[in-house]
């Protein structure tokens, strides 16, 4: 056996530190002299004494050798949460002593009110039933029989439309519209196009298997076979069948329910959780607090100072204040994430007794950039593959076509819900989302394990506040260097 070998067999076999310890212990009941390599055998010097009683050395490696075979890290990992809160300590008390207290909840209302006696983003709010009572209608017909497939097809295709291009129209030229109220009204729209998108591929593949079940093929033994055993199924069902879904109920429940993705009958939870629902609801009002706070301590001061380095084109102060927004950025991102999908969803989730709340999953084991996409956001992620992806796939795109399409209507999503408030096209958020698919090539082809995780936080760590601080950086000279 080698040195190394021999070192990892001293070591309890390069084992855990549970193997090496039973492998004392085993050493403990021997006798003495019999330990420590004595182990019985002649010495190298044919049996001599070499004073086994009073040896106090092994052949062993240092714990932190890889060939020690040594795992447990967990105090290094609660040293870095402790440097983690000291150094941010030590940031906020810089941030306060530099700043002063800049949190400022009334401030907040400003956000979404630019004239309290107009409030165009609440009125955007309400007439998006209007499309939603339009799409119920043309549903019924369908159902009916009164409005062709083709004709259906094209009055959704150009309700769809409506509902992405009307709330557009109006945030561009309502001058009183703030970019929050706007952001909050198109986020909306944006969600009842999802959703009023996939009750109609539903419907639709309910009445393709209605027909499908009314004329089986002639010849077709199985399928009449199988007809009065799915006829009693259905009957035997307790939930809604179609048409009998095509009702406000059914689909108002739909539109407030945690989800992007239309069933007939949703699994439902048998009862509301009181003390759930009382932590989550804390959660909610606490975080959203926390949120506004580090916006208004941390970040506009930090976006504010960076505007300077950009006009002289000042690039190691770009880059300077780059990483110095990235650490608030990040931070802000994480939290949104659990008030939103956590907090927030689970709220609305007990509230309404939705059983699936599977709203994410574990996206910070990212080792690739497809995984994180796969697994942060479930509601969309779910979306695109039921109405988009899967559609592409069965009508014979290839697997890299669809995928590019997907992260493309999503990269026009991002640059909607920003442009749009902003009255701005700058095309930053498209790039950057449009930017995932380099980028899930790159960390597939040549990151794995670790490294591949590494990757997916530096482009999250990174990737958003370059985003914000170009389109701040547009905004600003935009709007307030002219009129100084
Ligand atoms: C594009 C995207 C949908 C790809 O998803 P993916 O999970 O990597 O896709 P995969 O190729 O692994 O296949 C997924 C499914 O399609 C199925 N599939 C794959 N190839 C298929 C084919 N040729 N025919 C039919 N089905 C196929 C798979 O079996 C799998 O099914 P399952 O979900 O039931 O297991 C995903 O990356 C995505 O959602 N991207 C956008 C996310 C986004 O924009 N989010 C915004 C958040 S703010």
């Amino acid at each position: 056996m080698g040195d190394r070998g021999a070192a990892v067999a001293a070591a309890g076999g390069g084992g855990s530190s549970g193997r090496r310890r039973r492998g004392a212990a085993a050493a403990a009941r021997q006798p003495p002299g019999a330990e420590q390599g004595g182990g019985g055998e002649p010495g190298p010097d044919g049996g001599h004494d070499l004073g086994g009683d009073f040896r106090c050395h092994k052949v062993q490696e240092s714990l932190l050798s890889s060939a020690s075979g040594y795992s447990n890290y967990r105090g290094i990992l609660n040293w870095c949460v402790v440097m983690l809160v000291l150094s941010n300590a030590r940031l906020f008390l810089e941030n306060l002593i530099k700043y002063g207290i800049l949190v400022d909840p009334i401030q907040v209302v400003s956000l979404f009110l630019k004239d309290p006696y107009s409030w165009p983003s609440l009125c955007l709010v309400i007439v998006v039933n209007g499309f939603v009572v339009v799409a119920l209608s043309l549903e019924r017909r369908l159902a009916a029989g009164s409005l062709s497939e083709g004709a259906g097809a094209v009055l959704h295709a150009v309700n769809l439309l409506a509902i992405l291009c009307f709330p557009a129209v109006v945030v561009l030229m309502v001058t009183s519209i703030t970019p929050v109220g706007a952001v909050f009204a198109l986020a909306i729209y944006t969600v009842t196009f999802l959703k009023l998108f996939s009750f109609r591929d539903v419907n639709k593949w309910c009445r393709e298997r209605r027909e499908a079940k009314a004329s089986p093929r002639p010849g077709d033994g199985s399928a009449a076979a199988a007809g009065p055993k799915k006829a009693n199924g259905d009957v035997g069902q307790s939930g809604v069948t179609y048409p009998g879904n095509l009702t406000y109920r059914n689909l108002y429940y739909f539109l407030f329910a945690p989800t992007l993705c239309y069933e007939l009958n949703f699994p439902r939870s048998p009862r509301i959780r009181k003390r759930f629902l009382l932590r989550r609801l804390f959660e909610m009002l606490f975080f959203i607090q926390l949120l506004v706070g580090l916006i208004q301590q941390w970040m506009v001061p930090t976006i504010q100072n960076s505007m300077k380095p950009f006009r002289d084109m000042d690039y190691s102060r770009i880059i300077e204040r780059l990483l110095k927004l990235a650490v608030p950025n990040h931070l802000i991102w994480l939290i949104f994430f659990y008030w939103f999908f956590h907090s927030c969803l689970n709220v609305v989730a007990e509230v309404m007794q939705f059983g699936d709340r599977e709203f994410y999953r574990d996206w910070w084991n990212s080792e690739s950039v497809t995984y994180f996409w796969q697994n942060w956001n479930i509601p969309v992620h779910k979306w695109c593959l039921r109405h988009f992806y899967k559609p592409m796939l069965k009508r014979g795109a290839s697997k890299w076509t669809a995928q590019t399409a997907v992260f493309l209507a999503s990269a026009f999503f991002h640059e909607y819900l920003v442009s749009v408030p902003l009255k701005m096209f700058r095309l930053w958020a498209f790039m950057g989302m449009a930017a995932q698919i380099p980028l899930a090539w790159f960390v597939s082809k040549f990151l794995r394990g670790n490294y591949g995780n590494a990757a997916v936080w530096i482009s999250l760590i990174i990737g958003q506040p370059i985003a914000v601080l170009m389109y701040v950086h547009d905004y600003y000279v935009l709007n307030y260097e002219g009129s100084q």
